[in-house]
């Protein structure tokens, strides 16, 4: 099977994977922010966007979600964008953690966070965006994703106000990254925008679409709208690579071989370069918060199409 396959074979194809993997255990919902746990753990979409803006979709691809971490790569693209990456770097590394996505660990001395796929590096992109008060930061914020999505997106306001109001430990973080001058002022307005960037709702087909305009330089293959200048891809690409699984990376990357993200509202994100974008949606997580009919199925895309790029 290859990416050239005819569209009725692939097509068919994505039946099947849906098929094999449908009735695959294990995983829960997220429960930590409470409107997480509305989801239903059955539910299961898979989508692939091709740079020329074909779209092949199987599943609940149009169910509504939030885009949780997967928003982070977006961001951090659009905080290189606006602060340059020597300003970026100041305030956010590229060293896998090896951590879980909330660790609170924080490098020794500086306080910097270790990359910007971890919710410290997260908040302290958010933190980086243009905008002289927060209604303009929010708006170059859902600027951004709506370009990489291609349409306007908007925020969930249920999940939004439940992460608001039980986001303890990020707080922690944010007032942590105050306290080494990571983030200059007062962290919660930083805080506010993290969880509305984790709080954008979106489809499967959204997903397949962002990755597919990352894919594709920088240019949404099917508005041609760029998100984010060309130079910030390889950045982008690099640390969802390396970071973008967290305490998996190391382990997607061997048996997956492709730049992706993750998020607690159960899409996985994956990208090969100059040919397609990936989205996949279940929301049963495993451990690590990661997808687990997502993994599988992510695994058995880049084995059955020859997608691995080592
Ligand atoms: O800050 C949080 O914990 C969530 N809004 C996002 C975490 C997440 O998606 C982790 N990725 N698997």
């Amino acid at each position: 099977m290859t990416m050239h396959a005819p569209s009725s074979t692939l097509q068919a194809y994505l039946e099947r994977l849906l098929r094999r993997f449908a009735d695959l255990d294990g995983g829960r919902v997220a429960t930590y922010i409470p409107e997480l746990a509305k989801a239903d753990p059955r539910r299961f979409a898979i989508v692939l966007a091709t740079v020329d803006g074909q779209l092949y979709e199987v599943g609940d691809a149009r169910l509504p979600f939030t885009l949780q971490s997967i928003s982070k790569p977006l961001v951090y693209g659009a905080a290189l964008q606006d602060r340059g990456p020597e300003r970026v770097a100041r305030a956010i590394g590229v060293e896998p953690s090896g951590d879980a996505f909330n660790s609170i660990s924080l490098e020794p001395g500086s306080g910097r966070p270790r990359n910007p796929m971890i919710n410290a590096g997260a908040i302290a992109a958010a933190a980086l965006l243009q905008g002289d008060d927060g209604e303009a930061r929010l708006a170059r914020l859902l600027d951004a994703l709506s370009a990489y999505a291609g349409r306007p997106l908007e925020i969930d306001a249920a999940v939004f106000e439940s992460e608001r109001t039980t986001g303890h430990r990020n707080r922690a973080i944010g007032h942590m990254l105050r306290n080494y001058g990571i983030v200059s002022d007062d962290p919660e307005p930083a805080l506010e925008l993290y969880f509305k960037q984790c709080s954008v709702r979106v489809d499967c087909r959204d997903l397949a679409l962002m990755a597919a305009t990352l894919a594709n330089g920088g240019v949404h293959p099917q508005t041609g709208v760029r998100a984010v200048a060309a130079e910030h891809i390889g950045p982008i690409l690099s640390v969802m690579t390396t970071c973008g699984m967290y305490d998996f990376s190391g382990e997607w990357v061997y048996r997956v071989g492709l730049p992706a993200k993750s998020g607690v509202g159960g899409g996985i994100m994956a990208v090969l370069p100059g040919q397609l974008g990936i989205g996949v949606y279940s929301p049963a997580l495993d451990e690590r918060g990661n997808s687990v009919r997502g993994v599988a199925v992510c695994e058995a895309l880049s084995r059955d199409l020859g997608l691995h790029f080592l």
